[in-house]
């Protein structure tokens, strides 16, 4: 089965592929008239919230198209780090844009609780129904930037499973098996399976 990504980040739709490839699903980056759906980001605390609004905003776009009977899927995510309250959670992504991964490292300074999570909601919708998978990865802060691969906070970001290692360290098959990603759309992918769906 094809499923549409509703995204611009490149890495994502590569990233999802990795995943549901070996499950059997293709996923392709969804274009209208060649060009990424332009998606309001909602006003949330919470980015099942986020994701959901943004999916429907996608199906309703995909109305009267070529796409309006194919799988979407809407992933949103976030860093949340314990000793900041969760900061900056919904608003990793402007927080990333204006004091990036040094502006983070600067607030932990000092800070010996370094615990932090990933979420992943991914959202998909089949032929009028929406299913939701959360998926979680548990690691802490690093005390450096490290790594090359990934995108976003991966280079300052360590899963615990990683010996040490920053997801821009890990190769992109590795970062797959343990991500916030990869839980959130294996579990879509069990989903979308199951025989009523
Ligand atoms: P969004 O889901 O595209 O809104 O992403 C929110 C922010 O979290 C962006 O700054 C992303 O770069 C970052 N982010 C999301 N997923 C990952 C990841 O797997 N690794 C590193 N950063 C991520």
């Amino acid at each position: 089965m094809r499923i549409l990504f509703v995204t611009g980040n490149q890495n994502k739709v590569a990233e999802a592929n990795g995943i549901l490839s070996p499950l059997g699903f293709v996923v392709e980056q969804l274009l209208i008239g060649g060009e990424v759906p332009d998606l309001i980001e909602p006003q949330s605390d919470e980015i099942e919230e986020i994701a959901k609004f943004k999916l429907e905003q996608a199906v309703s776009l995909s109305m009267g198209t070529e796409f309006e009977n194919e799988a979407l899927l809407v992933e949103d995510s976030g860093l949340f780090i314990d000793s900041l309250s969760g900061f900056p959670g919904p608003f990793s992504s402007f927080v990333h844009e204006t004091i990036g991964l040094s502006g983070i490292l600067s607030l932990m300074s000092g800070e010996t609780d370094r615990t932090a999570e990933f979420r992943a909601v991914a959202a998909v919708s089949l032929q009028g129904n929406m299913l939701t998978s959360t998926g979680i990865c548990r690691g802490v802060i690093s005390e450096k930037i490290s790594g090359e691969s990934g995108f976003g906070y991966d280079p300052i970001f360590i899963p615990k499973e990683a010996n040490g290692r920053t997801c821009a360290q890990l190769p992109s098959h590795e970062k797959s098996a343990i991500s916030h990603r990869g839980f959130a759309l294996k579990g879509v992918s069990e989903l979308l399976n199951l025989p009523s769906k």
